[in-house]
């Protein structure tokens, strides 16, 4: 009779799942494992063996207490990390309290935001779920308020998350003192003091990140927030060596963070970036100057991020121009994901976007789009979506042993099959 094992060195008792939860059973017990599809293969980056392709994409959770981590994204990051996904990214964390995008966003800016960060990445490591943090500053988009307390009654049009609301619409800071839209926060431009102390907090929160015992870091370069706003000519108007053309001087601020970060930091690195600004007209003017964000720069962008050193990219779009058109639709941003693809075959890159099916998912990673799926709504929908993508797959995958009774049918059914 087999002993019941618990997980070695874990925080609390947890029954040691065999093998990991989220990874394929042996071959010998269920024959059809022997050909596993790309979702449900590993992925070493680094030195960091990834035991499924099926990610966690940050989700901003707006349930820290002053930057802190609750209990809420205990239960909801340890609902993910016992569920099967091969990584979970936490969410937007900002650097700095002002880089916020809104007062209930978390924060990695002082020690005591630690902990309650180390017990959620425990709990994960006891799961065998390798986890990571997206860290980020808000740029001109900080100081906002929670979708829902927006979108509720009595809010009116504004974005904005008052002083009276816990917010600080006067202290909003971008490359450019140019608003996001009439209903967001007027920012002001950074001097070179204040880039200065921007970067050394991102450093600092690395070293937190460390403490935490994160696996990853993801730096949020994407979706207007403040290293896209660099980035693109629509929200950096800047006449100094950080803005305007040549496109070098809006990349300077965010690949001298990225170095220092890569410097900082010896686990993965990866960066989010927006591979488009979705604004009406071309990416280049007639007159060779650029008038928006667009794969092409993207494409030079990310060429720099590889001699840096950056271990993958997480493909995302938009964010940056309230008057965006965004051709939504099933993995309506894979192109951009395929295109760094194609322009660095060795660069590890993850695809995001209205993924929702298993056949979907793994399309995009056999016809070589990507190599990582990031989920975000469909895990919101369907937590269980790892174990539920295996069965329709055809594969069995390990649930977690407190789960397996949920599962039984499936994998006997998967027995069978392979009987035939
Ligand atoms: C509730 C929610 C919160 C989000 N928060 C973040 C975030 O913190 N950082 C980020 O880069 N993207 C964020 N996103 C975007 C998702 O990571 C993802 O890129 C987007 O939802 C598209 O993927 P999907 O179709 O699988 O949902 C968020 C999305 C949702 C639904």
């Amino acid at each position: 009779m087999p002993a019941y094992k618990a997980v070695p060195g874990a925080a609390q008792r947890y029954p040691l799942n065999e093998p990991a939860i989220g990874t394929a059973y042996p071959e010998s017990v269920y024959p059809q494992n022997a050909q596993l599809p790309l979702l449900f293969q590993p992925l070493t980056i680094k030195g960091m063996t990834f035991k499924n392709r099926i990610w966690v994409s940050p989700m901003c959770q707006y349930s820290s207490d002053n930057g802190y981590a609750t209990d809420w994204h205990l239960a909801h990051i340890g609902g993910l990390a016992t569920r099967g996904a091969g990584a979970i990214c936490m969410e937007a964390t900002s650097v700095v309290p002002e880089g916020r995008i809104s007062p209930a966003d978390a924060g990695l800016w002082e020690d005591g935001q630690i902990e309650p960060l180390k017990r959620i990445v425990s709990f994960a490591h006891a799961h065998d779920t390798l986890i990571g943090i997206q860290l980020s500053h808000a740029g001109r988009k900080a100081s906002t308020q929670a979708p829902w307390v927006h979108s509720g009654l009595g809010h009116g049009h504004s974005w904005v998350a008052t002083e009276e609301e816990g917010g600080w619409p006067n202290n909003v800071w971008g490359p450019s003192a140019i608003k996001f839209s009439d209903t967001y926060p007027q920012p002001k431009e950074m001097d070179e003091a204040h880039l200065q102390y921007v970067e050394d907090a991102w450093i600092k929160a690395v070293e937190r990140c460390e403490k935490a015992g994160f696996d990853f870091i993801e730096v949020h370069a994407a979706h207007g927030y403040l290293l896209h706003e660099f980035v693109s000519p629509l929200s950096n108007v800047r006449t100094d060596n950080n803005g305007g053309e040549p496109l070098e001087n809006r990349l300077r601020f965010p690949l001298r963070l990225i170095s220092r970060l890569r410097a900082a930091w010896d686990k993965p690195l990866f960066v989010r970036v927006s591979a488009t600004d979705w604004a009406e007209g071309p990416e280049k003017g007639e007159d060779g100057l650029w008038k928006q964000w667009g794969i092409e720069q993207t494409k030079f962008y990310v060429g720099e991020m590889q001699k840096i050193g950056v271990d993958l990219i997480d493909c995302s779009t938009g964010g940056n121009w309230v008057h965006q058109q965004i051709p939504v639709g099933p993995g309506y941003q894979v192109p951009f994901a395929e295109e760094l693809k194609k322009a660095y075959p060795n660069l590890p890159v993850g695809a995001v976007g209205l993924i929702t099916e298993p056949d979907q998912a793994d399309g995009i990673l056999k016809d070589g789009k990507a190599d990582v799926i990031f989920l975000a709504r469909a895990l919101i929908r369907d937590p269980h979506w790892p174990v539920f993508a295996a069965a329709k797959l055809g594969v069995a995958v390990k649930p977690a042993n407190q789960y397996e009774r949920g599962w039984s049918d499936m994998l006997d059914h998967t027995v069978i099959n392979s009987k035939k």
